[in-house]
């Protein structure tokens, strides 16, 4: 089979290496793909969003699969462009219809599904300009910490947690009158939840749904959760709290009632549903909805998938998922990300990359990288490379990450040594 990726990440990097493993890939293209992917396929220079010419490259090259790696193009509806014209419409796309994309195009529409269907969230309202004062008003009758959603997408930044009432409310009109654009012309406003987050995955078919290895992953820059938030720091699968009785809680409150709701209310979905999950002394409730894998997250789960990714991929286009049985690895698995000094603020990128010839151990996916004019491989983003490992436990996993990390050199690279610590 021919299978063309979409996207530019880590996350895409990890899932070109799991999807090239398959004996069922006869060629893979990654669009645009990075420095990382190019090892293990063809990197097209198109963009992810970029349909017309992701239309044309199908065509011309007899694609049997898109597998689509960010939200954006889903959002956008590659799925529904694909369904709606001739050519195209018996090539599968992995990924959700444009309405199924909504679960994360929209934070309100997310939590509005979780009430129809019962499935365990924060109390919420959404606001508008013209509701304004009553959004001003409900945050009084909350407590601190106040929650503030733009409900559209921006890019990891539309969450605020404000400790006082006077900064909720200073940013609620902000983000009302116009601080993220389209995105926050509504914001919803929810009850803020104590506890530790967990990343669980499904593939879906619409029908039937697989449940991967769940992941936890490490958003601030700082070591022990400080400061600004990042794409994404490193992460570790498995997660301890995240066992039987516990993931049977999330598979009967959370999953089959999102799978369900989603087939009750007629949104075609076939592909990667993400629940960023919290538990809540025991229990698990839902932060968010993502219609991808996450990143850094993916850098870990797909080392725990011990079967043939594509195979199951095939039971998503098919339909068929519940003929398809899921491995996984009992091994741990982490992904410590290597980064720009100065990151998430500003960076300098170009910087050359040594050192990772030299590493025996652990697994390089890069994310933002590309090479030179002379093919050397430089810096390209704030999070560079993701040094991922397997390892009897998490404590030998990371051990094995932090010594392959130390011999990898760029101008100014920051890690967190403190990954998986707190769990
Ligand atoms: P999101 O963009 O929805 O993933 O939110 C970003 C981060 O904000 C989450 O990963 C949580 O750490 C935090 N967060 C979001 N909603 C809540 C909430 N209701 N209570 C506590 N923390 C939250
Ligand atoms: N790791 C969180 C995300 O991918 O959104």
């Amino acid at each position: 089979m021919k299978l063309l990726l979409l996207g530019s990440g880590g996350r895409e990097h990890a899932l070109a290496w799991k999807i090239s493993q398959s004996p069922k890939i006869e060629k893979l293209f990654i669009a645009p793909g990075n420095a990382g992917t190019a090892q293990t396929g063809e990197n097209i220079a198109i963009k992810a969003d970029d349909f017309d010419a992701i239309r044309q490259f199908v065509i011309d090259n007899s694609v049997d699969m898109v597998v689509v790696g960010p939200e954006d193009p889903l959002v956008k509806g590659i799925y529904d462009y694909f369904k709606a014209d001739p050519s195209l419409k018996n090539v599968p796309v992995i990924g959700p219809s444009k309405q199924g994309a909504v679960l994360e195009g929209s934070k309100d529409f997310a939590k509005a599904f979780m009430q129809r269907h019962q499935i365990p969230t924060a109390a919420y309202r959404t606001f508008t300009a013209d509701t304004l004062q009553d959004g001003l008003q409900f945050l009084e009758t909350l407590q601190a910490p106040y929650v503030l959603k733009a409900d559209g997408l921006c890019a990891g930044k539309g969450v605020l947690i404000l400790p006082t009432l006077e900064e909720a409310q200073k940013e609620l009109k902000e983000m009302l009158g116009g601080m993220f654009g389209k995105a926050s012309a509504r914001v919803v406003i929810e009850e803020f939840l104590s506890g530790i987050e967990c990343s669980v995955f499904v593939l879906t078919d619409g029908k039937h749904y697989k449940i991967l290895p769940e992941a936890k992953d490490y958003k601030r820059i700082g070591e022990h959760d400080t400061g600004l938030n990042t794409g994404g720091m490193g992460s570790v699968s498995p997660v301890p709290f995240a066992d039987t009785a516990w993931m049977k809680k999330v598979e009967d409150r959370i999953i089959r009632p999102t799978v369900e709701g989603l087939a009750a209310e007629g949104i075609t979905y076939q592909g990667f549903i993400f629940f960023g999950l919290i538990n809540v002394d025991g229990e698990p409730m839902v932060i968010e909805y993502n219609v991808r894998m996450g990143d850094p997250e993916t850098e870990s789960v797909m080392l725990r998938i011990k079967n043939d990714l594509v195979d199951l991929l095939e039971g998503t286009a098919q339909g068929n998922l519940n003929e398809k049985t899921l491995e996984t690895d009992e091994r741990s698995a982490v992904c410590v990300m290597l980064v720009s000094g100065g990151y998430p603020g500003a960076y300098e990128k170009g910087f050359p990359i040594s050192g990772l010839d030299e590493v025996t151990d652990s697994i390089i996916f890069h994310a933002g990288t590309t090479t030179d004019g002379q093919g050397k491989v430089v810096t390209n983003g704030g999070r560079v490379l993701a040094v991922s490992s397997y390892g009897k436990d998490k404590a030998d996993a990371l051990q094995r990450s932090f010594t392959q990390a130390q011999k990898i050199h760029f101008d100014k690279m920051y890690f967190r040594s403190d990954i998986g610590q707190d769990l």
